[in-house]
């Protein structure tokens, strides 16, 4: 199974450091290309390869760290998005409802990658947290999943526990999108929520 992050942000290096910890190799690319990536990977450890977003994009699972709208872009940056799986951590904060035709914003950024498994998660935390040891005190942090594909968020539950954290599921995009995404300039009850399980 190969990963790789688009956007190489606040979550984006958040997420890769996790891969590292875990000695997972990650891929990861932003718009300007993986020069602009080299001296954040050297920083984080050889785990961390700086991809062009073409080559990020052959990945098995693709997690889109990047502002909500860029979704659109990325997604005509590949032929075809069939039997991927990505993990959406876009938060769509401050989106007027009726741009997204009063629907949530994940089943706007599936609508854009026909094909693709979309399974949401790590976007209710922020970065500085996410960045942190998953393990403290015996437990370990709790990180939601939700997804419509079981396949997907069996895989995507695997990958979670594997970085350290505690998955815990949401159900489907729709049910999991009533808890944690956000919805114009409201915050669902489950965004922020630092939450700690004794076992993963
Ligand atoms: N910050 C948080 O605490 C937090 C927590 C949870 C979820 N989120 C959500 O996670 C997402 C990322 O947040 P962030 O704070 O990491 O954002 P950020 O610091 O602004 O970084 C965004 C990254 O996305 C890349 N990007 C933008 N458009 C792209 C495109 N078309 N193709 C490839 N890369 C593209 C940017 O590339 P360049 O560097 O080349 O411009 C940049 O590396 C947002 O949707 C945010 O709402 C944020």
């Amino acid at each position: 199974m190969s990963y790789s992050i688009i956007g190489s942000g606040g979550v984006g290096v958040a997420l890769a450091g996790q891969f590292v910890r875990s000695g997972i190799t990650v891929g990861i690319a932003n718009r300007r290309g993986p020069d602009s990536i080299t001296s954040i990977a050297k920083k984080l450890g050889d785990k961390v390869v700086p991809l062009s977003l073409q080559d990020a994009l052959k990945a098995d699972v693709i997690i889109l760290a990047i502002p909500f709208w860029s979704h659109r872009d990325v997604a005509k940056a590949l032929p075809t998005w069939q039997g991927k799986v990505v993990i959406d951590v876009t938060n769509a904060y401050g989106v007027p409802l009726s741009d997204l035709d009063n629907q949530l914003s994940s089943a706007i950024v599936a609508k854009a990658l026909p094909g693709a498994h979309l399974v949401k998660a790590f976007n209710h935390l922020p970065a500085g947290v996410l960045a942190q040891d998953p393990a403290i005190a015996g437990g370990h942090r709790v990180i939601f999943v939700s997804g419509d594909d079981e396949s997907a968020v069996a895989t995507v539950t695997a990958l979670v526990r594997r970085l350290g954290y505690a998955p815990v599921s949401l159900g489907t995009l729709a049910q999991g999108g009533q808890l944690v995404q956000a919805r114009d300039k409201s915050w669902a009850p489950l965004i922020f929520q630092d939450l700690f399980k004794r076992e993963a």
